[in-house]
């Protein structure tokens, strides 16, 4: 994928701002929303806010008519901030404390998520005005991160939880199941599906919505399957689901990760044991988190040309565990020089910190639709302590 910001224009960012920056291209988002849903015509989309909570994220998605996931109080009231019909959300978490289930009714979301008996039973009290989603795990083997060991009833168990509910006078009213983010193949996908539709063809309870979840891939090594061939697969399986099924999914990664490119800079540099050492003002204790949590390994690359050889990149706290990458291969860099971070939208400053007291990444939110803005709301109407807030909104073409 081409990046959304020339050489000249990374290094104009950065003189102008400095480093680290993270930055946002809200046409990139826009661009990975259309290509998905052409991907899967037909499938409603509910944004997983967790992968990038950010208020530019939300504006351009909710603009192009995505819904969203939320799985917390802090996520509902992102939302709330701007604007976005509760009927346009679901609440995804599969295990909450009773004053969860509150606040996303307060806020007037409906669909909730359960997957165990427990569960089920907290929704006694709301069930004249809850519908849920039961989630089935279906471990794809090819995934990254595997969403379905800590979550997800037994594909045998689900229609014994639907009969219950039905015994307690509780809706569910359809499936849902994410085979882990990242999956490499549609296979997990394809399977679930499948699974999903005998669950749909023998339940006593009429169900209506079918939850596909996420796990999109993005393209971190250049040897992803494009959306389109990945969700070809998907596609055909879908044909098969009953008409009166509403299909929907939970995209995260794949609509914000190419969105997000960081630069940070060279601070400084070492020798150790006949390696280059270079320390940078970015690392996993910052954007680079998703390296520990997430498992990702992200294109890097420097302004620079030259010889490349061997170095280790290293992040600028003083725990030794803070190595972005033991071995890359760079061109021999000076205290000063930029180092540029692509595909780093997902699951990357949403976990990061600010250990040592480090001050987080600044994030730069570049082509995103301000007359919108502007008509519904202004930037100070907007909660200001939400996770990622930007500094700077600019336009570049
Ligand atoms: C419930 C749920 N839905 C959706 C997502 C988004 O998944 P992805 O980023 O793979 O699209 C996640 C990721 O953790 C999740 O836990």
């Amino acid at each position: 994928m081409k990046p959304f910001l020339t050489d000249a224009q990374i290094q104009q960012l950065a003189d102008q701002h400095g480093s680290p920056l993270l930055v946002l291209d809200c046409a990139c988002l826009e661009d990975q929303y259309k290509s998905l849903k052409s991907a899967l015509p037909g499938v409603d989309f509910f944004y997983a806010v967790k992968a990038f909570p950010n208020d530019a994220v939300i504006n351009t998605l909710k603009q192009l008519g995505s819904g969203f996931d939320l799985a917390s109080l802090g996520e509902i009231e992102q939302v709330r901030q701007h604007r976005v019909n509760p009927r346009n959300t679901i609440h995804t978490h599969p295990i909450k404390k009773d004053k969860d289930i509150r606040d996303a009714l307060r806020f007037g979301c409906t669909t909730f998520v359960i997957d165990n008996i427990e569960e089920l039973k907290k929704f006694r009290k709301y069930r004249h005005r809850v519908g849920l989603l039961l989630r089935v795990s279906f471990r794809g083997t090819t995934a990254k991160v595997d969403l379905s060991r800590k979550f997800g009833c037994a594909a045998d168990e689900a229609l014994h939880l639907i009969h219950r509910a039905k015994q307690m006078g509780i809706h569910i009213k359809g499936l849902s199941f994410h085979v882990g983010s990242q999956s490499a193949t549609p296979d997990a996908h394809v399977d679930a599906i499948k699974h999903c539709i005998d669950i749909i063809s023998t339940s006593d309870v009429p169900l209506n919505t079918l939850d596909i979840g996420g796990g999109f891939p993005v393209n971190y090594d250049g040897n992803t399957l494009d959306i389109d061939t990945f969700c070809a697969p998907i596609r055909e399986a879908l044909k098969s689901v009953p008409n009166d099924i509403n299909i929907i999914a939970e995209p995260g990664r794949f609509l914000v990760a190419p969105a997000v490119m960081t630069i940070s800079s060279v601070v400084g540099k070492a020798q150790r044991s006949g390696t280059t050492w270079y320390y940078i003002d970015d690392g996993v204790y910052g954007s680079f988190s998703g390296r520990i949590y997430d498992h990702a390994q992200y294109p890097i690359r420097t302004l620079k040309t030259g010889n490349e050889q061997s170095c280790v990149l290293a992040g600028p706290t003083c725990d030794s565990i803070d190595v972005i990458e033991e071995d890359i291969t760079l061109p021999e860099l000076e205290v000063g020089d930029l180092v540029i971070a692509e595909m780093m939208g997902a699951y990357t400053a949403a976990t990061s910190t600010d250990f040592n007291s480090l001050e987080r990444a600044t994030l730069i939110v570049i082509n995103e639709n301000q007359e919108h803005i502007k008509s519904n709301s202004t930037r100070d109407d907007l909660q200001q302590d939400t996770i990622i807030q930007p500094v700077t909104i600019l336009n570049i073409h």
